[in-house]
C-alpha cells in the first residue's frame, strides 16, 4: 500500500512543487494538501499546471499525525511548531524551512530569535540526526537521516554551494571562501512583494542580503562539519535573476599549497561517482541552471585558476528541485525506505 503522506504549505512554491512530485510518485499517496490563508480554496485556482476539483486542507495537527510522513513547506515559525508538535508524537517530518537546520545558538544568531526547541535542533558540536533533525544533504548525510524522524532540509543557496565546496573541504585555504549566488525569483515565494514584481525583474540583475545573509551561517556550519574542518567566515552574496527558476553558486578558494588541478579532479570525482542527482561535468564546462529545470539534478563543475592558486567552483539547481522540493522527496524516500531516486527520475527540461 502507498505511504500516506501530508504536505503543510501546499499553497507556496515549494509545497506545490512538493504535490505535483508526490502526485507522479509511485510510493506515496498525497492524502492532505494543508494551506493556511488558502484553505478552502481550488489549487487549480493558484496552479493551472494541476487541474482538477482539490481544495487546500486547513492545517490538523492529530491529522497529520496519524500520516506516514508529513512535508512542512511553511516560513519557519509555523514550522518551528508544527516540525516539534509532530517529531514528538513519532510522525515523520521533512522540514523545507530552517527551523532546524542549525544549533540552537546558530539560529538564535542568524535568525535573531531563541529557538524554542534546542533540544531537536542539530548539536552545535556537529551531532545531528537521532532525537535532533537530521541535516538532510542525501549525498554527506544519508546515513544520519536513516537513523531520523525530523529532516531539515537544506536552504536552496547552501545546497548548491555545498555539493561543490564539501569534497574539496581538505584541499582549501581556510578563511578564503567567497561564494556568488544567483536565483530565479521563485526563491523568495509566491508572497506579493514590490521589488518581485515584472517590472522591476524583468531585464534587472541586483544582489541582496549581503553581507550576513542568513543562509550564510548554514553554509560556514554545514562546509565545517561535512567537510570535517574549520574552513572559517565565508562571504556569501545572492542575486535575483530574472527568471522564474533556477539557482548558480560560484565559489571562490584559495587552494592550499601544493594541491593540484588532478587532486580537485579526483575530489569531486570520487565524492559523486555513484551518485544518481550529482553530475560533475569536465572542467572548462560551465553548468546550466536551464538543464535542470524541474528535475533533482546538480550539476557541478571545477577549474583551477594556476595564475590565483584559486579554485572556482560552479553548481547549478532547479531551487525548486535539489533546491527544496526534489531534495526533500529525496529524504522522504529514505525515511520511507524506498530507494533515493524514487519518484524523482525526471530529467531537466531543455531547452
Ligand atoms: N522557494 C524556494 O525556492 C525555497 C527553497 C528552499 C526552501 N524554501 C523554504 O520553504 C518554505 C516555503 O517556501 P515557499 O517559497 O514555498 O514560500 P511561499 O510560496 O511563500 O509559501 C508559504 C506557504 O506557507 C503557508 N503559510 C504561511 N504562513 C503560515 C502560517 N502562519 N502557518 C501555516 N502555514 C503558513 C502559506 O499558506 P497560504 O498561502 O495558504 O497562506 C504557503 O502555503 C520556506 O521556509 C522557505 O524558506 C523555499
Amino acid at each position: 500500500m502507498a505511504h500516506q503522506v501530508g504536505i503543510v504549505g501546499a499553497s507556496g512554491y515549494g509545497g506545490v512543487e512538493l504535490l505535483r512530485l508526490a502526485d507522479a510518485h509511485p510510493a506515496v499517496d498525497v492524502a492532505v494538501i494543508a494551506a493556511h490563508a488558502q484553505a478552502g480554496q481550488q489549487v487549480s485556482a493558484l496552479f493551472p499546471n494541476l487541474p482538477g476539483p482539490r481544495t487546500f486542507d486547513a492545517i490538523d495537527v492529530d491529522q497529520l499525525a496519524g500520516l506516514d510522513l508529513v512535508f512542512l513547506a511553511t516560513p519557519h515559525a509555523p514550522a518551528l511548531e508544527l516540525g516539534s508538535a509532530l517529531a514528538r508524537r513519532g510522525t515523520p517530518v521533512v522540514d523545507l524551512s530552517a527551523a532546524f537546520r542549525l544549533p540552537a545558538e546558530g539560529f538564535a544568531r542568524w535568525y535573531g530569535e531563541e529557538h524554542p526547541e534546542p533540544t531537536l535542533a542539530p548539536a552545535s558540536d556537529g551531532t545531528h540526526g537521532g532525537e535532533r533533525a537530521a541535516y538532510g544533504l542525501p549525498e554527506h548525510t544519508r546515513a544520519t537521516v536513516r537513523g531520523a524522524r525530523l529532516v531539515a532540509n537544506p536552504g536552496c543557496y547552501p545546497t548548491a554551494a555545498l555539493v561543490g565546496l564539501v569534497p574539496l573541504a581538505p584541499l582549501l585555504q581556510p578563511g578564503s571562501v567567497v561564494i556568488d549566488a544567483k536565483s530565479g525569483t521563485s526563491g523568495a515565494g509566491r508572497g506579493a512583494a514590490d521589488s518581485l514584481h515584472f517590472s522591476h525583474v524583468h531585464g534587472d540583475l541586483v544582489a541582496y542580503g549581503a553581507p550576513g545573509h542568513r543562509h550564510t551561517g548554514e553554509i560556514e556550519h554545514w562546509l565545517s562539519v561535512l567537510g570535517g574542518r574549520d574552513l572559517g567566515p565565508v562571504s556569501f552574496t545572492p542575486h535575483l535573476v530574472p527568471m522564474a527558476r533556477g539557482l548558480l553558486a560560484t565559489s571562490y578558494a584559495a587552494l592550499a599549497p601544493g594541491v593540484s588541478a588532478d587532486d580537485v579532479r579526483t575530489a569531486l570525482d570520487e565524492a559523486y561517482a555513484d551518485e544518481p542527482f550529482v553530475a560533475v561535468l569536465p572542467p572548462g564546462t560551465f553548468p546550466h541552471t536551464k538543464a535542470l529545470a524541474g528535475s533533482n539534478g546538480v550539476q557541478v563543475s571545477a577549474v583551477v585558476d594556476e595564475r590565483t592558486g584559486r579554485v572556482l567552483v560552479t553548481a547549478a539547481e532547479d531551487n525548486l528541485g535539489k533546491g527544496a522540493a526534489g531534495q526533500a522527496v529525496q529524504n522522504a524516500n529514505i525515511l520511507l525506505g524506498l530507494d533515493e531516486t524514487t519518484g524523482l527520475t525526471a530529467i531537466g527540461m531543455y531547452p
